[in-house]
């Protein structure tokens, strides 16, 4: 049912449309609905004439087709509860909007970019966002990641970097609160497009607690933030951050090995009582090469490998690059792959076969294979950071220098490979069912913040549950099919994110 609803909404109009046929259409995202309680028919019939000369299409009813509704002179309570009355199937899908945004757009002869000020936020809705009742502005800047576009281009990183260091401390002590209330500030100020000017300035920012404020003044006043630089002078920080550098190893190992009193990764290696497991070993045999950067030449050299393999297994099979380099990122701590299949069942085997042929071309270092659990009748999961149910792997593999074709200069070559001719990377492989290729690639893209909001999000503001398998409607009880990620975007009424602007 709500497929359907969907699919018309995304079909284009038709160029004729029996409420408007003399004037040409310019603008086909945007269809306008006016509200007449309170604006009052004649104005009403003024304003859609005007907006109709100006290419806008104005539908009289309001039907599933409207994207834009403007109303004038009504309370937002009213005017909600009056939209509520309409037994509109989403309503959330449309941009519910004061009449500023229609006449800056008449004035513009254009639609007018959204800003957070034109919007006629639905009051229950809103305190469910703002819970202390302040008469603070409502800020222009979404207090959820997978609101903001986010591009790997960070107006402040001086800000960021400090909160990024505190909120891993926070991490490292096991105060996980505190560590998301850092990394979420430091996600907010990475989205605005423009560098902070004052303290001032982060007086309407959401998601910014005393504690983030007040890191941010100092830099403003001392040009840095003495608390960053104590931690980052603070053995335990500098020893948990290099135990936890290494593959395998969490916070809970690292923090072991700090009580223990090792320091420094001979004290680990040469002490007799410490088991490492294999993943573990891996990460220290490895360590040089796997704790170098890698870079976008090199992922995409992989890619091809990784092409060549999967395709070998399995003809019809694609490869498509995931993670940070997705994202536009130009140096990862791995490489991530998704491996799309066009028919339902067609993974089973895949990635066992693959990495037996990575074994026989003799560039496997490393495999941990986990074969898929994936069960719908176990979905959803309620848990925020569950590990998903996919056949995956994360794989050491071999990179010749060779197969690196478009490396940048000859230093690039030496300094990653050493005198070998070949160096270590990490590679993350998952092949999904097709059905749910859309939500694994969506939830494989990251960045793990811009995931975890759009979760938050589903929640709070939809009611629905998602997670890197599904979308569920509590509501309905249902799971909601997605081909794209155009599509669950759509499914939660939110404006679709590119990868390039998911780096919150
Ligand atoms: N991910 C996941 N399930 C896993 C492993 C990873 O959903 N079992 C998701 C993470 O949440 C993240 C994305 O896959 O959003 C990529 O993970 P990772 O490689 O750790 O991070 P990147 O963003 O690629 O960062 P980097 O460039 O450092 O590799
Ligand atoms: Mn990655
Ligand atoms: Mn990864």
């Amino acid at each position: 049912m709500f497929q359907t609803a969907f699919l018309t909404r995304k079909r284009r109009r038709p160029d004729i449309n029996f409420t408007q046929v003399h004037e040409e259409v310019k603008f086909r995202d945007v269809t306008l609905y006016l509200v007449e309680k309170r604006m009052g028919k004649s104005r009403r019939n003024f304003l859609t004439n005007l907006a109709r000369s100006k290419g806008f299409l104005v539908e009289n009813m309001l039907s599933g087709h409207v994207t834009h509704v403007v109303s004038e002179g009504n309370a937002p309570q009213e005017l909600w509860n009056w939209l509520e009355e309409q037994n509109l199937r989403e309503p959330h899908n449309k941009h519910v909007l004061n009449i500023s945004w229609f006449t800056e757009s008449m004035s513009a002869g254009e639609p007018v970019p959204l800003e957070m000020r034109h919007y006629i936020l639905n009051p229950a809705a809103e305190r469910k966002l703002c819970p202390s009742p302040s008469s603070k502005p409502m800020s222009t800047v979404s207090p959820y990641a997978c609101q903001r576009r986010t591009t790997i281009e960070n107006h402040n990183k001086v800000f960021t970097d400090a909160l990024e260091v505190i909120a891993e401390s926070s991490e490292f002590s096991g105060n996980q609160g505190s560590c998301l209330a850092f990394r979420r500030a430091a996600s907010v100020l990475k989205s605005l497009p423009v560098a902070l000017k004052c303290t001032e300035d982060t007086q309407h920012l959401p998601g910014l607690g005393e504690h983030s404020k007040a890191i941010i003044e100092e830099i403003f006043e001392c040009g840095a933030s003495l608390k960053a630089q104590e931690i980052l002078r603070d053995e335990r920080y500098r020893t948990m951050k290099l135990f936890s550098s290494v593959f395998g190893v969490g916070p809970k190992t690292a923090e072991s090995w700090y009580y223990r009193g090792l320091r420094t990764f001979e004290d680990v290696l040469t002490e007799p009582t410490i088991k490492l497991n294999r993943m573990q070993t891996a990460g220290f045999m490895f360590y040089e090469d796997i704790s170098k950067p890698v870079s976008r030449s090199e992922a995409y050299a992989l890619k091809t490998i990784v092409e060549e393999a999967v395709t070998c297994v399995n003809s019809s099979a694609s490869v498509n690059v995931i993670g940070g380099f997705r994202r536009g990122k130009e140096f990862g701590h791995d490489v991530d792959f998704i491996i799309r299949v066009p028919e339902p069942g067609q993974e089973d085997g895949l990635l066992s076969a693959v990495i037996d042929r990575f074994k026989s071309q003799n560039i496997l270092l490393y495999s941990d294979f986990q074969e898929s659990t994936f069960d719908l009748r176990r979905l959803p999961n309620r848990r925020f950071e569950a590990m998903d149910h996919f056949q995956k792997c994360f794989l050491i593999l071999k990179l010749k220098r060779d197969q690196v074709t478009d490396i940048r200069s000859i230093d690039e070559v030496r300094e990653r490979f050493q005198c070998r001719d070949w160096r270590a990377v990490r590679v993350d492989l998952v092949a999904p069912p097709i059905e749910r290729y859309a939500y694994a690639l969506l939830g494989w893209t990251g960045s793990t913040l811009f995931e975890r909001d759009l979760r938050r999000f589903a929640r709070l503001e939809r009611g629905k549950l998602l997670d890197n398998h599904v979308l569920y409607d509590k509501a309905t009880k249902t799971f909601l099919p997605a081909d794209t990620e155009e599509d669950i975007f759509a499914h939660l009424g939110l404006e679709y994110i590119e990868p390039l602007q998911r780096n919150a």
